[in-house]
């Protein structure tokens, strides 16, 4: 009965180093920028309860063109306008409940100076050189583009005309870097994640790569190329190094070797080819170890009636949350759309996964079970049953758990949350099944059944103790707070895996409680739910 789930090493015995890109503070977050994020905490949360050691970094990316000409037009300085506007990203990640465990901005000492070491190191090894260039720039990737990655003239991303750039500018000689990426990607498959972008990205360094600018002389919001001022450094390789530096990469040797490489970079597509290419070239051109895999997300869309008029990065997540909360918000974003894939966000689709998934299979569960204890047992758990007294239905449930629980890690691993989710769900549903099939309240009719209610009941609200361990990731307060209705005492946080995630460690006489719907229903579309008015 206590089978032991032995803690996997899902990709490196050290700490665990997984990131967030840094967010440019032009603006404040929209719902593209907190998918990403939201993804990283998942994945950060469970490889705590998995027993890893995380480190769980995310940050703003303060300097370049964009910032500077955005602060310009607020009349401020770039420095003066990131400081007023970091403060609400910070704030959405509480709201969001997101645990960091560093948030580095790019504006800082810690930042700015190994930037400048590395780039100075770069230039003494001779991999850097000076040349001039020509092409055409788009502000808003803060990226050159060449004419076919344009549409109509334009970025496709962003839907501007590029700015035509003819400047001397200092070069990184990425092209001579091909080979040693190819050989990465092919001796390596999970560098790049999924396996349908690592194709792209093999396919087009196959075609060759050009040399990187890495520095700018027509404006001065950056980091100061050290043997020539004149020069800023390119915001995407100083934004890139914020990897290494918050690992304490110039700073802090011994830390350093702790944490870096980075175990996994969770980027969105979009900004797949720095941190493919350009990332790992910058790396191997000063011989440091490489990240283990970069994982490039889908888009989202929006998508249905109640908020077709906005674009997605005009929805703050401010719109949903007081509707959704923390929970439901997060366990819609990570359950709805395929990791990896594209994706459609809508109001309507919202309601009806909260509805069905949280409202119903889940809050249904805990508080069915939860008032059965109440009810039939005083609110105290019964003595764990032995071996002998468990019935074939009972164990077959049992092993269900483990079957959920194993198919969760496998998605873990796999970097696909909606996987994860979907396996715990499978155990959701599953709880409900065995509810109706041992009739509890049946039982509680027959006094000589008092035993076999306990044991059943025993086995339902371990059961969500369990449930509780494998939805913390996603739904952190609804698996905190079934915690303390079951009664245990020690904090859901400090659980791990190897140890917790096994039958029968429900305490007994621990004290039960009932308390409000973990998850309230919804009003369905018409009824009075919707999103606020523009
Ligand atoms: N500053 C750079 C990253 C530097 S990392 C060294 C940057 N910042 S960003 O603020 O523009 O975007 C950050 C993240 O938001 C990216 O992962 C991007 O893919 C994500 N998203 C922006 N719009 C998005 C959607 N519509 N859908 C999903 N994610 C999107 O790029």
């Amino acid at each position: 009965m206590k089978a032991r789930y032995p803690r996997r090493t899902l990709l490196s015995d050290e700490v665990f180093y997984l990131t967030t890109p840094i967010y440019y503070v032009n603006d404040v977050p929209h719902l593209g920028n907190a998918y990403t994020t939201v993804a990283a905490d998942f994945i950060a949360r469970w490889q705590r309860l998995a027993g890893r050691e995380v480190c769980f970094l995310t940050g703003t990316d303060e300097h370049g063109l964009k910032m500077a000409r955005t602060a310009a037009a607020k009349g401020l300085e770039p420095k003066a306008w990131a400081d007023q506007i970091v403060p609400r990203w910070i704030e959405l990640w509480e709201l969001l409940d997101i645990s960091n465990d560093d948030f580095i901005r790019t504006t800082e000492e810690r930042h700015e100076r190994p930037v400048q070491t590395f780039w100075q190191a770069l230039y003494d090894k001779g991999e850097v050189y000076l040349g001039t260039y020509e092409g055409l720039y788009c502000v808003g990737c803060e990226a050159f583009k060449t004419p076919d990655e344009l549409v109509d003239g334009r970025c496709p991303l962003h839907g501007t005309e590029p700015e035509v750039v003819k400047e001397d500018n200092y070069f990184f000689p990425l092209s001579k870097y091909a080979e040693r990426l190819i050989d990465l990607y092919e001796g390596n498959p999970r560098f790049v994640m999924p396996e349908s972008r690592r194709n792209e990205v093999l396919g087009k360094v196959r075609q060759g790569l050009d040399d990187l600018s890495i520095s700018r002389t027509t404006f001065d919001w950056g980091i100061p190329i050290p043997w020539d001022p004149g020069h800023v450094i390119y915001v995407w390789v100083d934004a890139l190094q914020n990897y290494l530096n918050a690992a304490g990469f110039g700073t802090d040797d011994a830390r350093f070797k702790r944490v870096w490489p980075a175990d996994l970079h969770l980027v969105g597509k979009d900004i797949l080819w720095f941190h493919a290419v350009i990332w790992p070239a910058m790396l191997m051109a000063l011989d440091l170890p490489l990240p283990r895999t970069v994982f490039a997300h889908g888009f989202l869309q929006v998508g249905g009636e109640k908020m077709s008029k906005s674009t997605l990065t005009g929805i703050s997540p401010h719109d949903l949350v007081p509707t959704f909360g923390s929970d439901g918000y997060r366990y819609y974003f990570l359950r709805e759309i395929s990791f990896g894939l594209d994706g459609s966000f809508s109001w309507e689709s919202m309601v009806a996964r909260y509805n069905s998934d949280l409202a119903n299979d889940f809050g249904n569960l805990a508080a069915r079970v939860l008032s059965m204890v109440g009810r039939y047992l005083g609110s105290e758990i019964p003595a764990p049953p032995g071996e002998a007294e468990l019935a074939d239905s009972d164990r077959r449930f049992i092993e269900a758990f483990g079957a959920s629980f194993e198919a969760m890690e496998r998605a873990v691993a796999d970097i696909a949350p909606h996987e994860a989710l979907q396996a715990a769900w499978s155990f959701v549903r599953r709880a409900n099944a065995y509810v109706e099939e041992v009739a509890p309240w049946a039982l509680a009719k027959d006094p000589g059944a008092r035993r076999r209610l306990e044991v059943v009941l025993y086995v339902l609200a371990d059961s969500l103790r369990l449930l509780a361990l494998m939805i913390w990731a996603a739904t952190p307060r609804a698996a905190a707070e079934l915690w303390r209705r079951l009664g245990v005492e020690s904090p859901i946080e400090a659980c791990v895996f190897e140890r917790d995630a096994r039958w029968g460690l429900l305490p007994e006489g621990a004290g039960t409680s009932v308390g409000a719907p973990l998850f309230p229903r919804l009003l369905e579309e018409g009824a009075g739910a919707g999103p606020p008015a523009p």
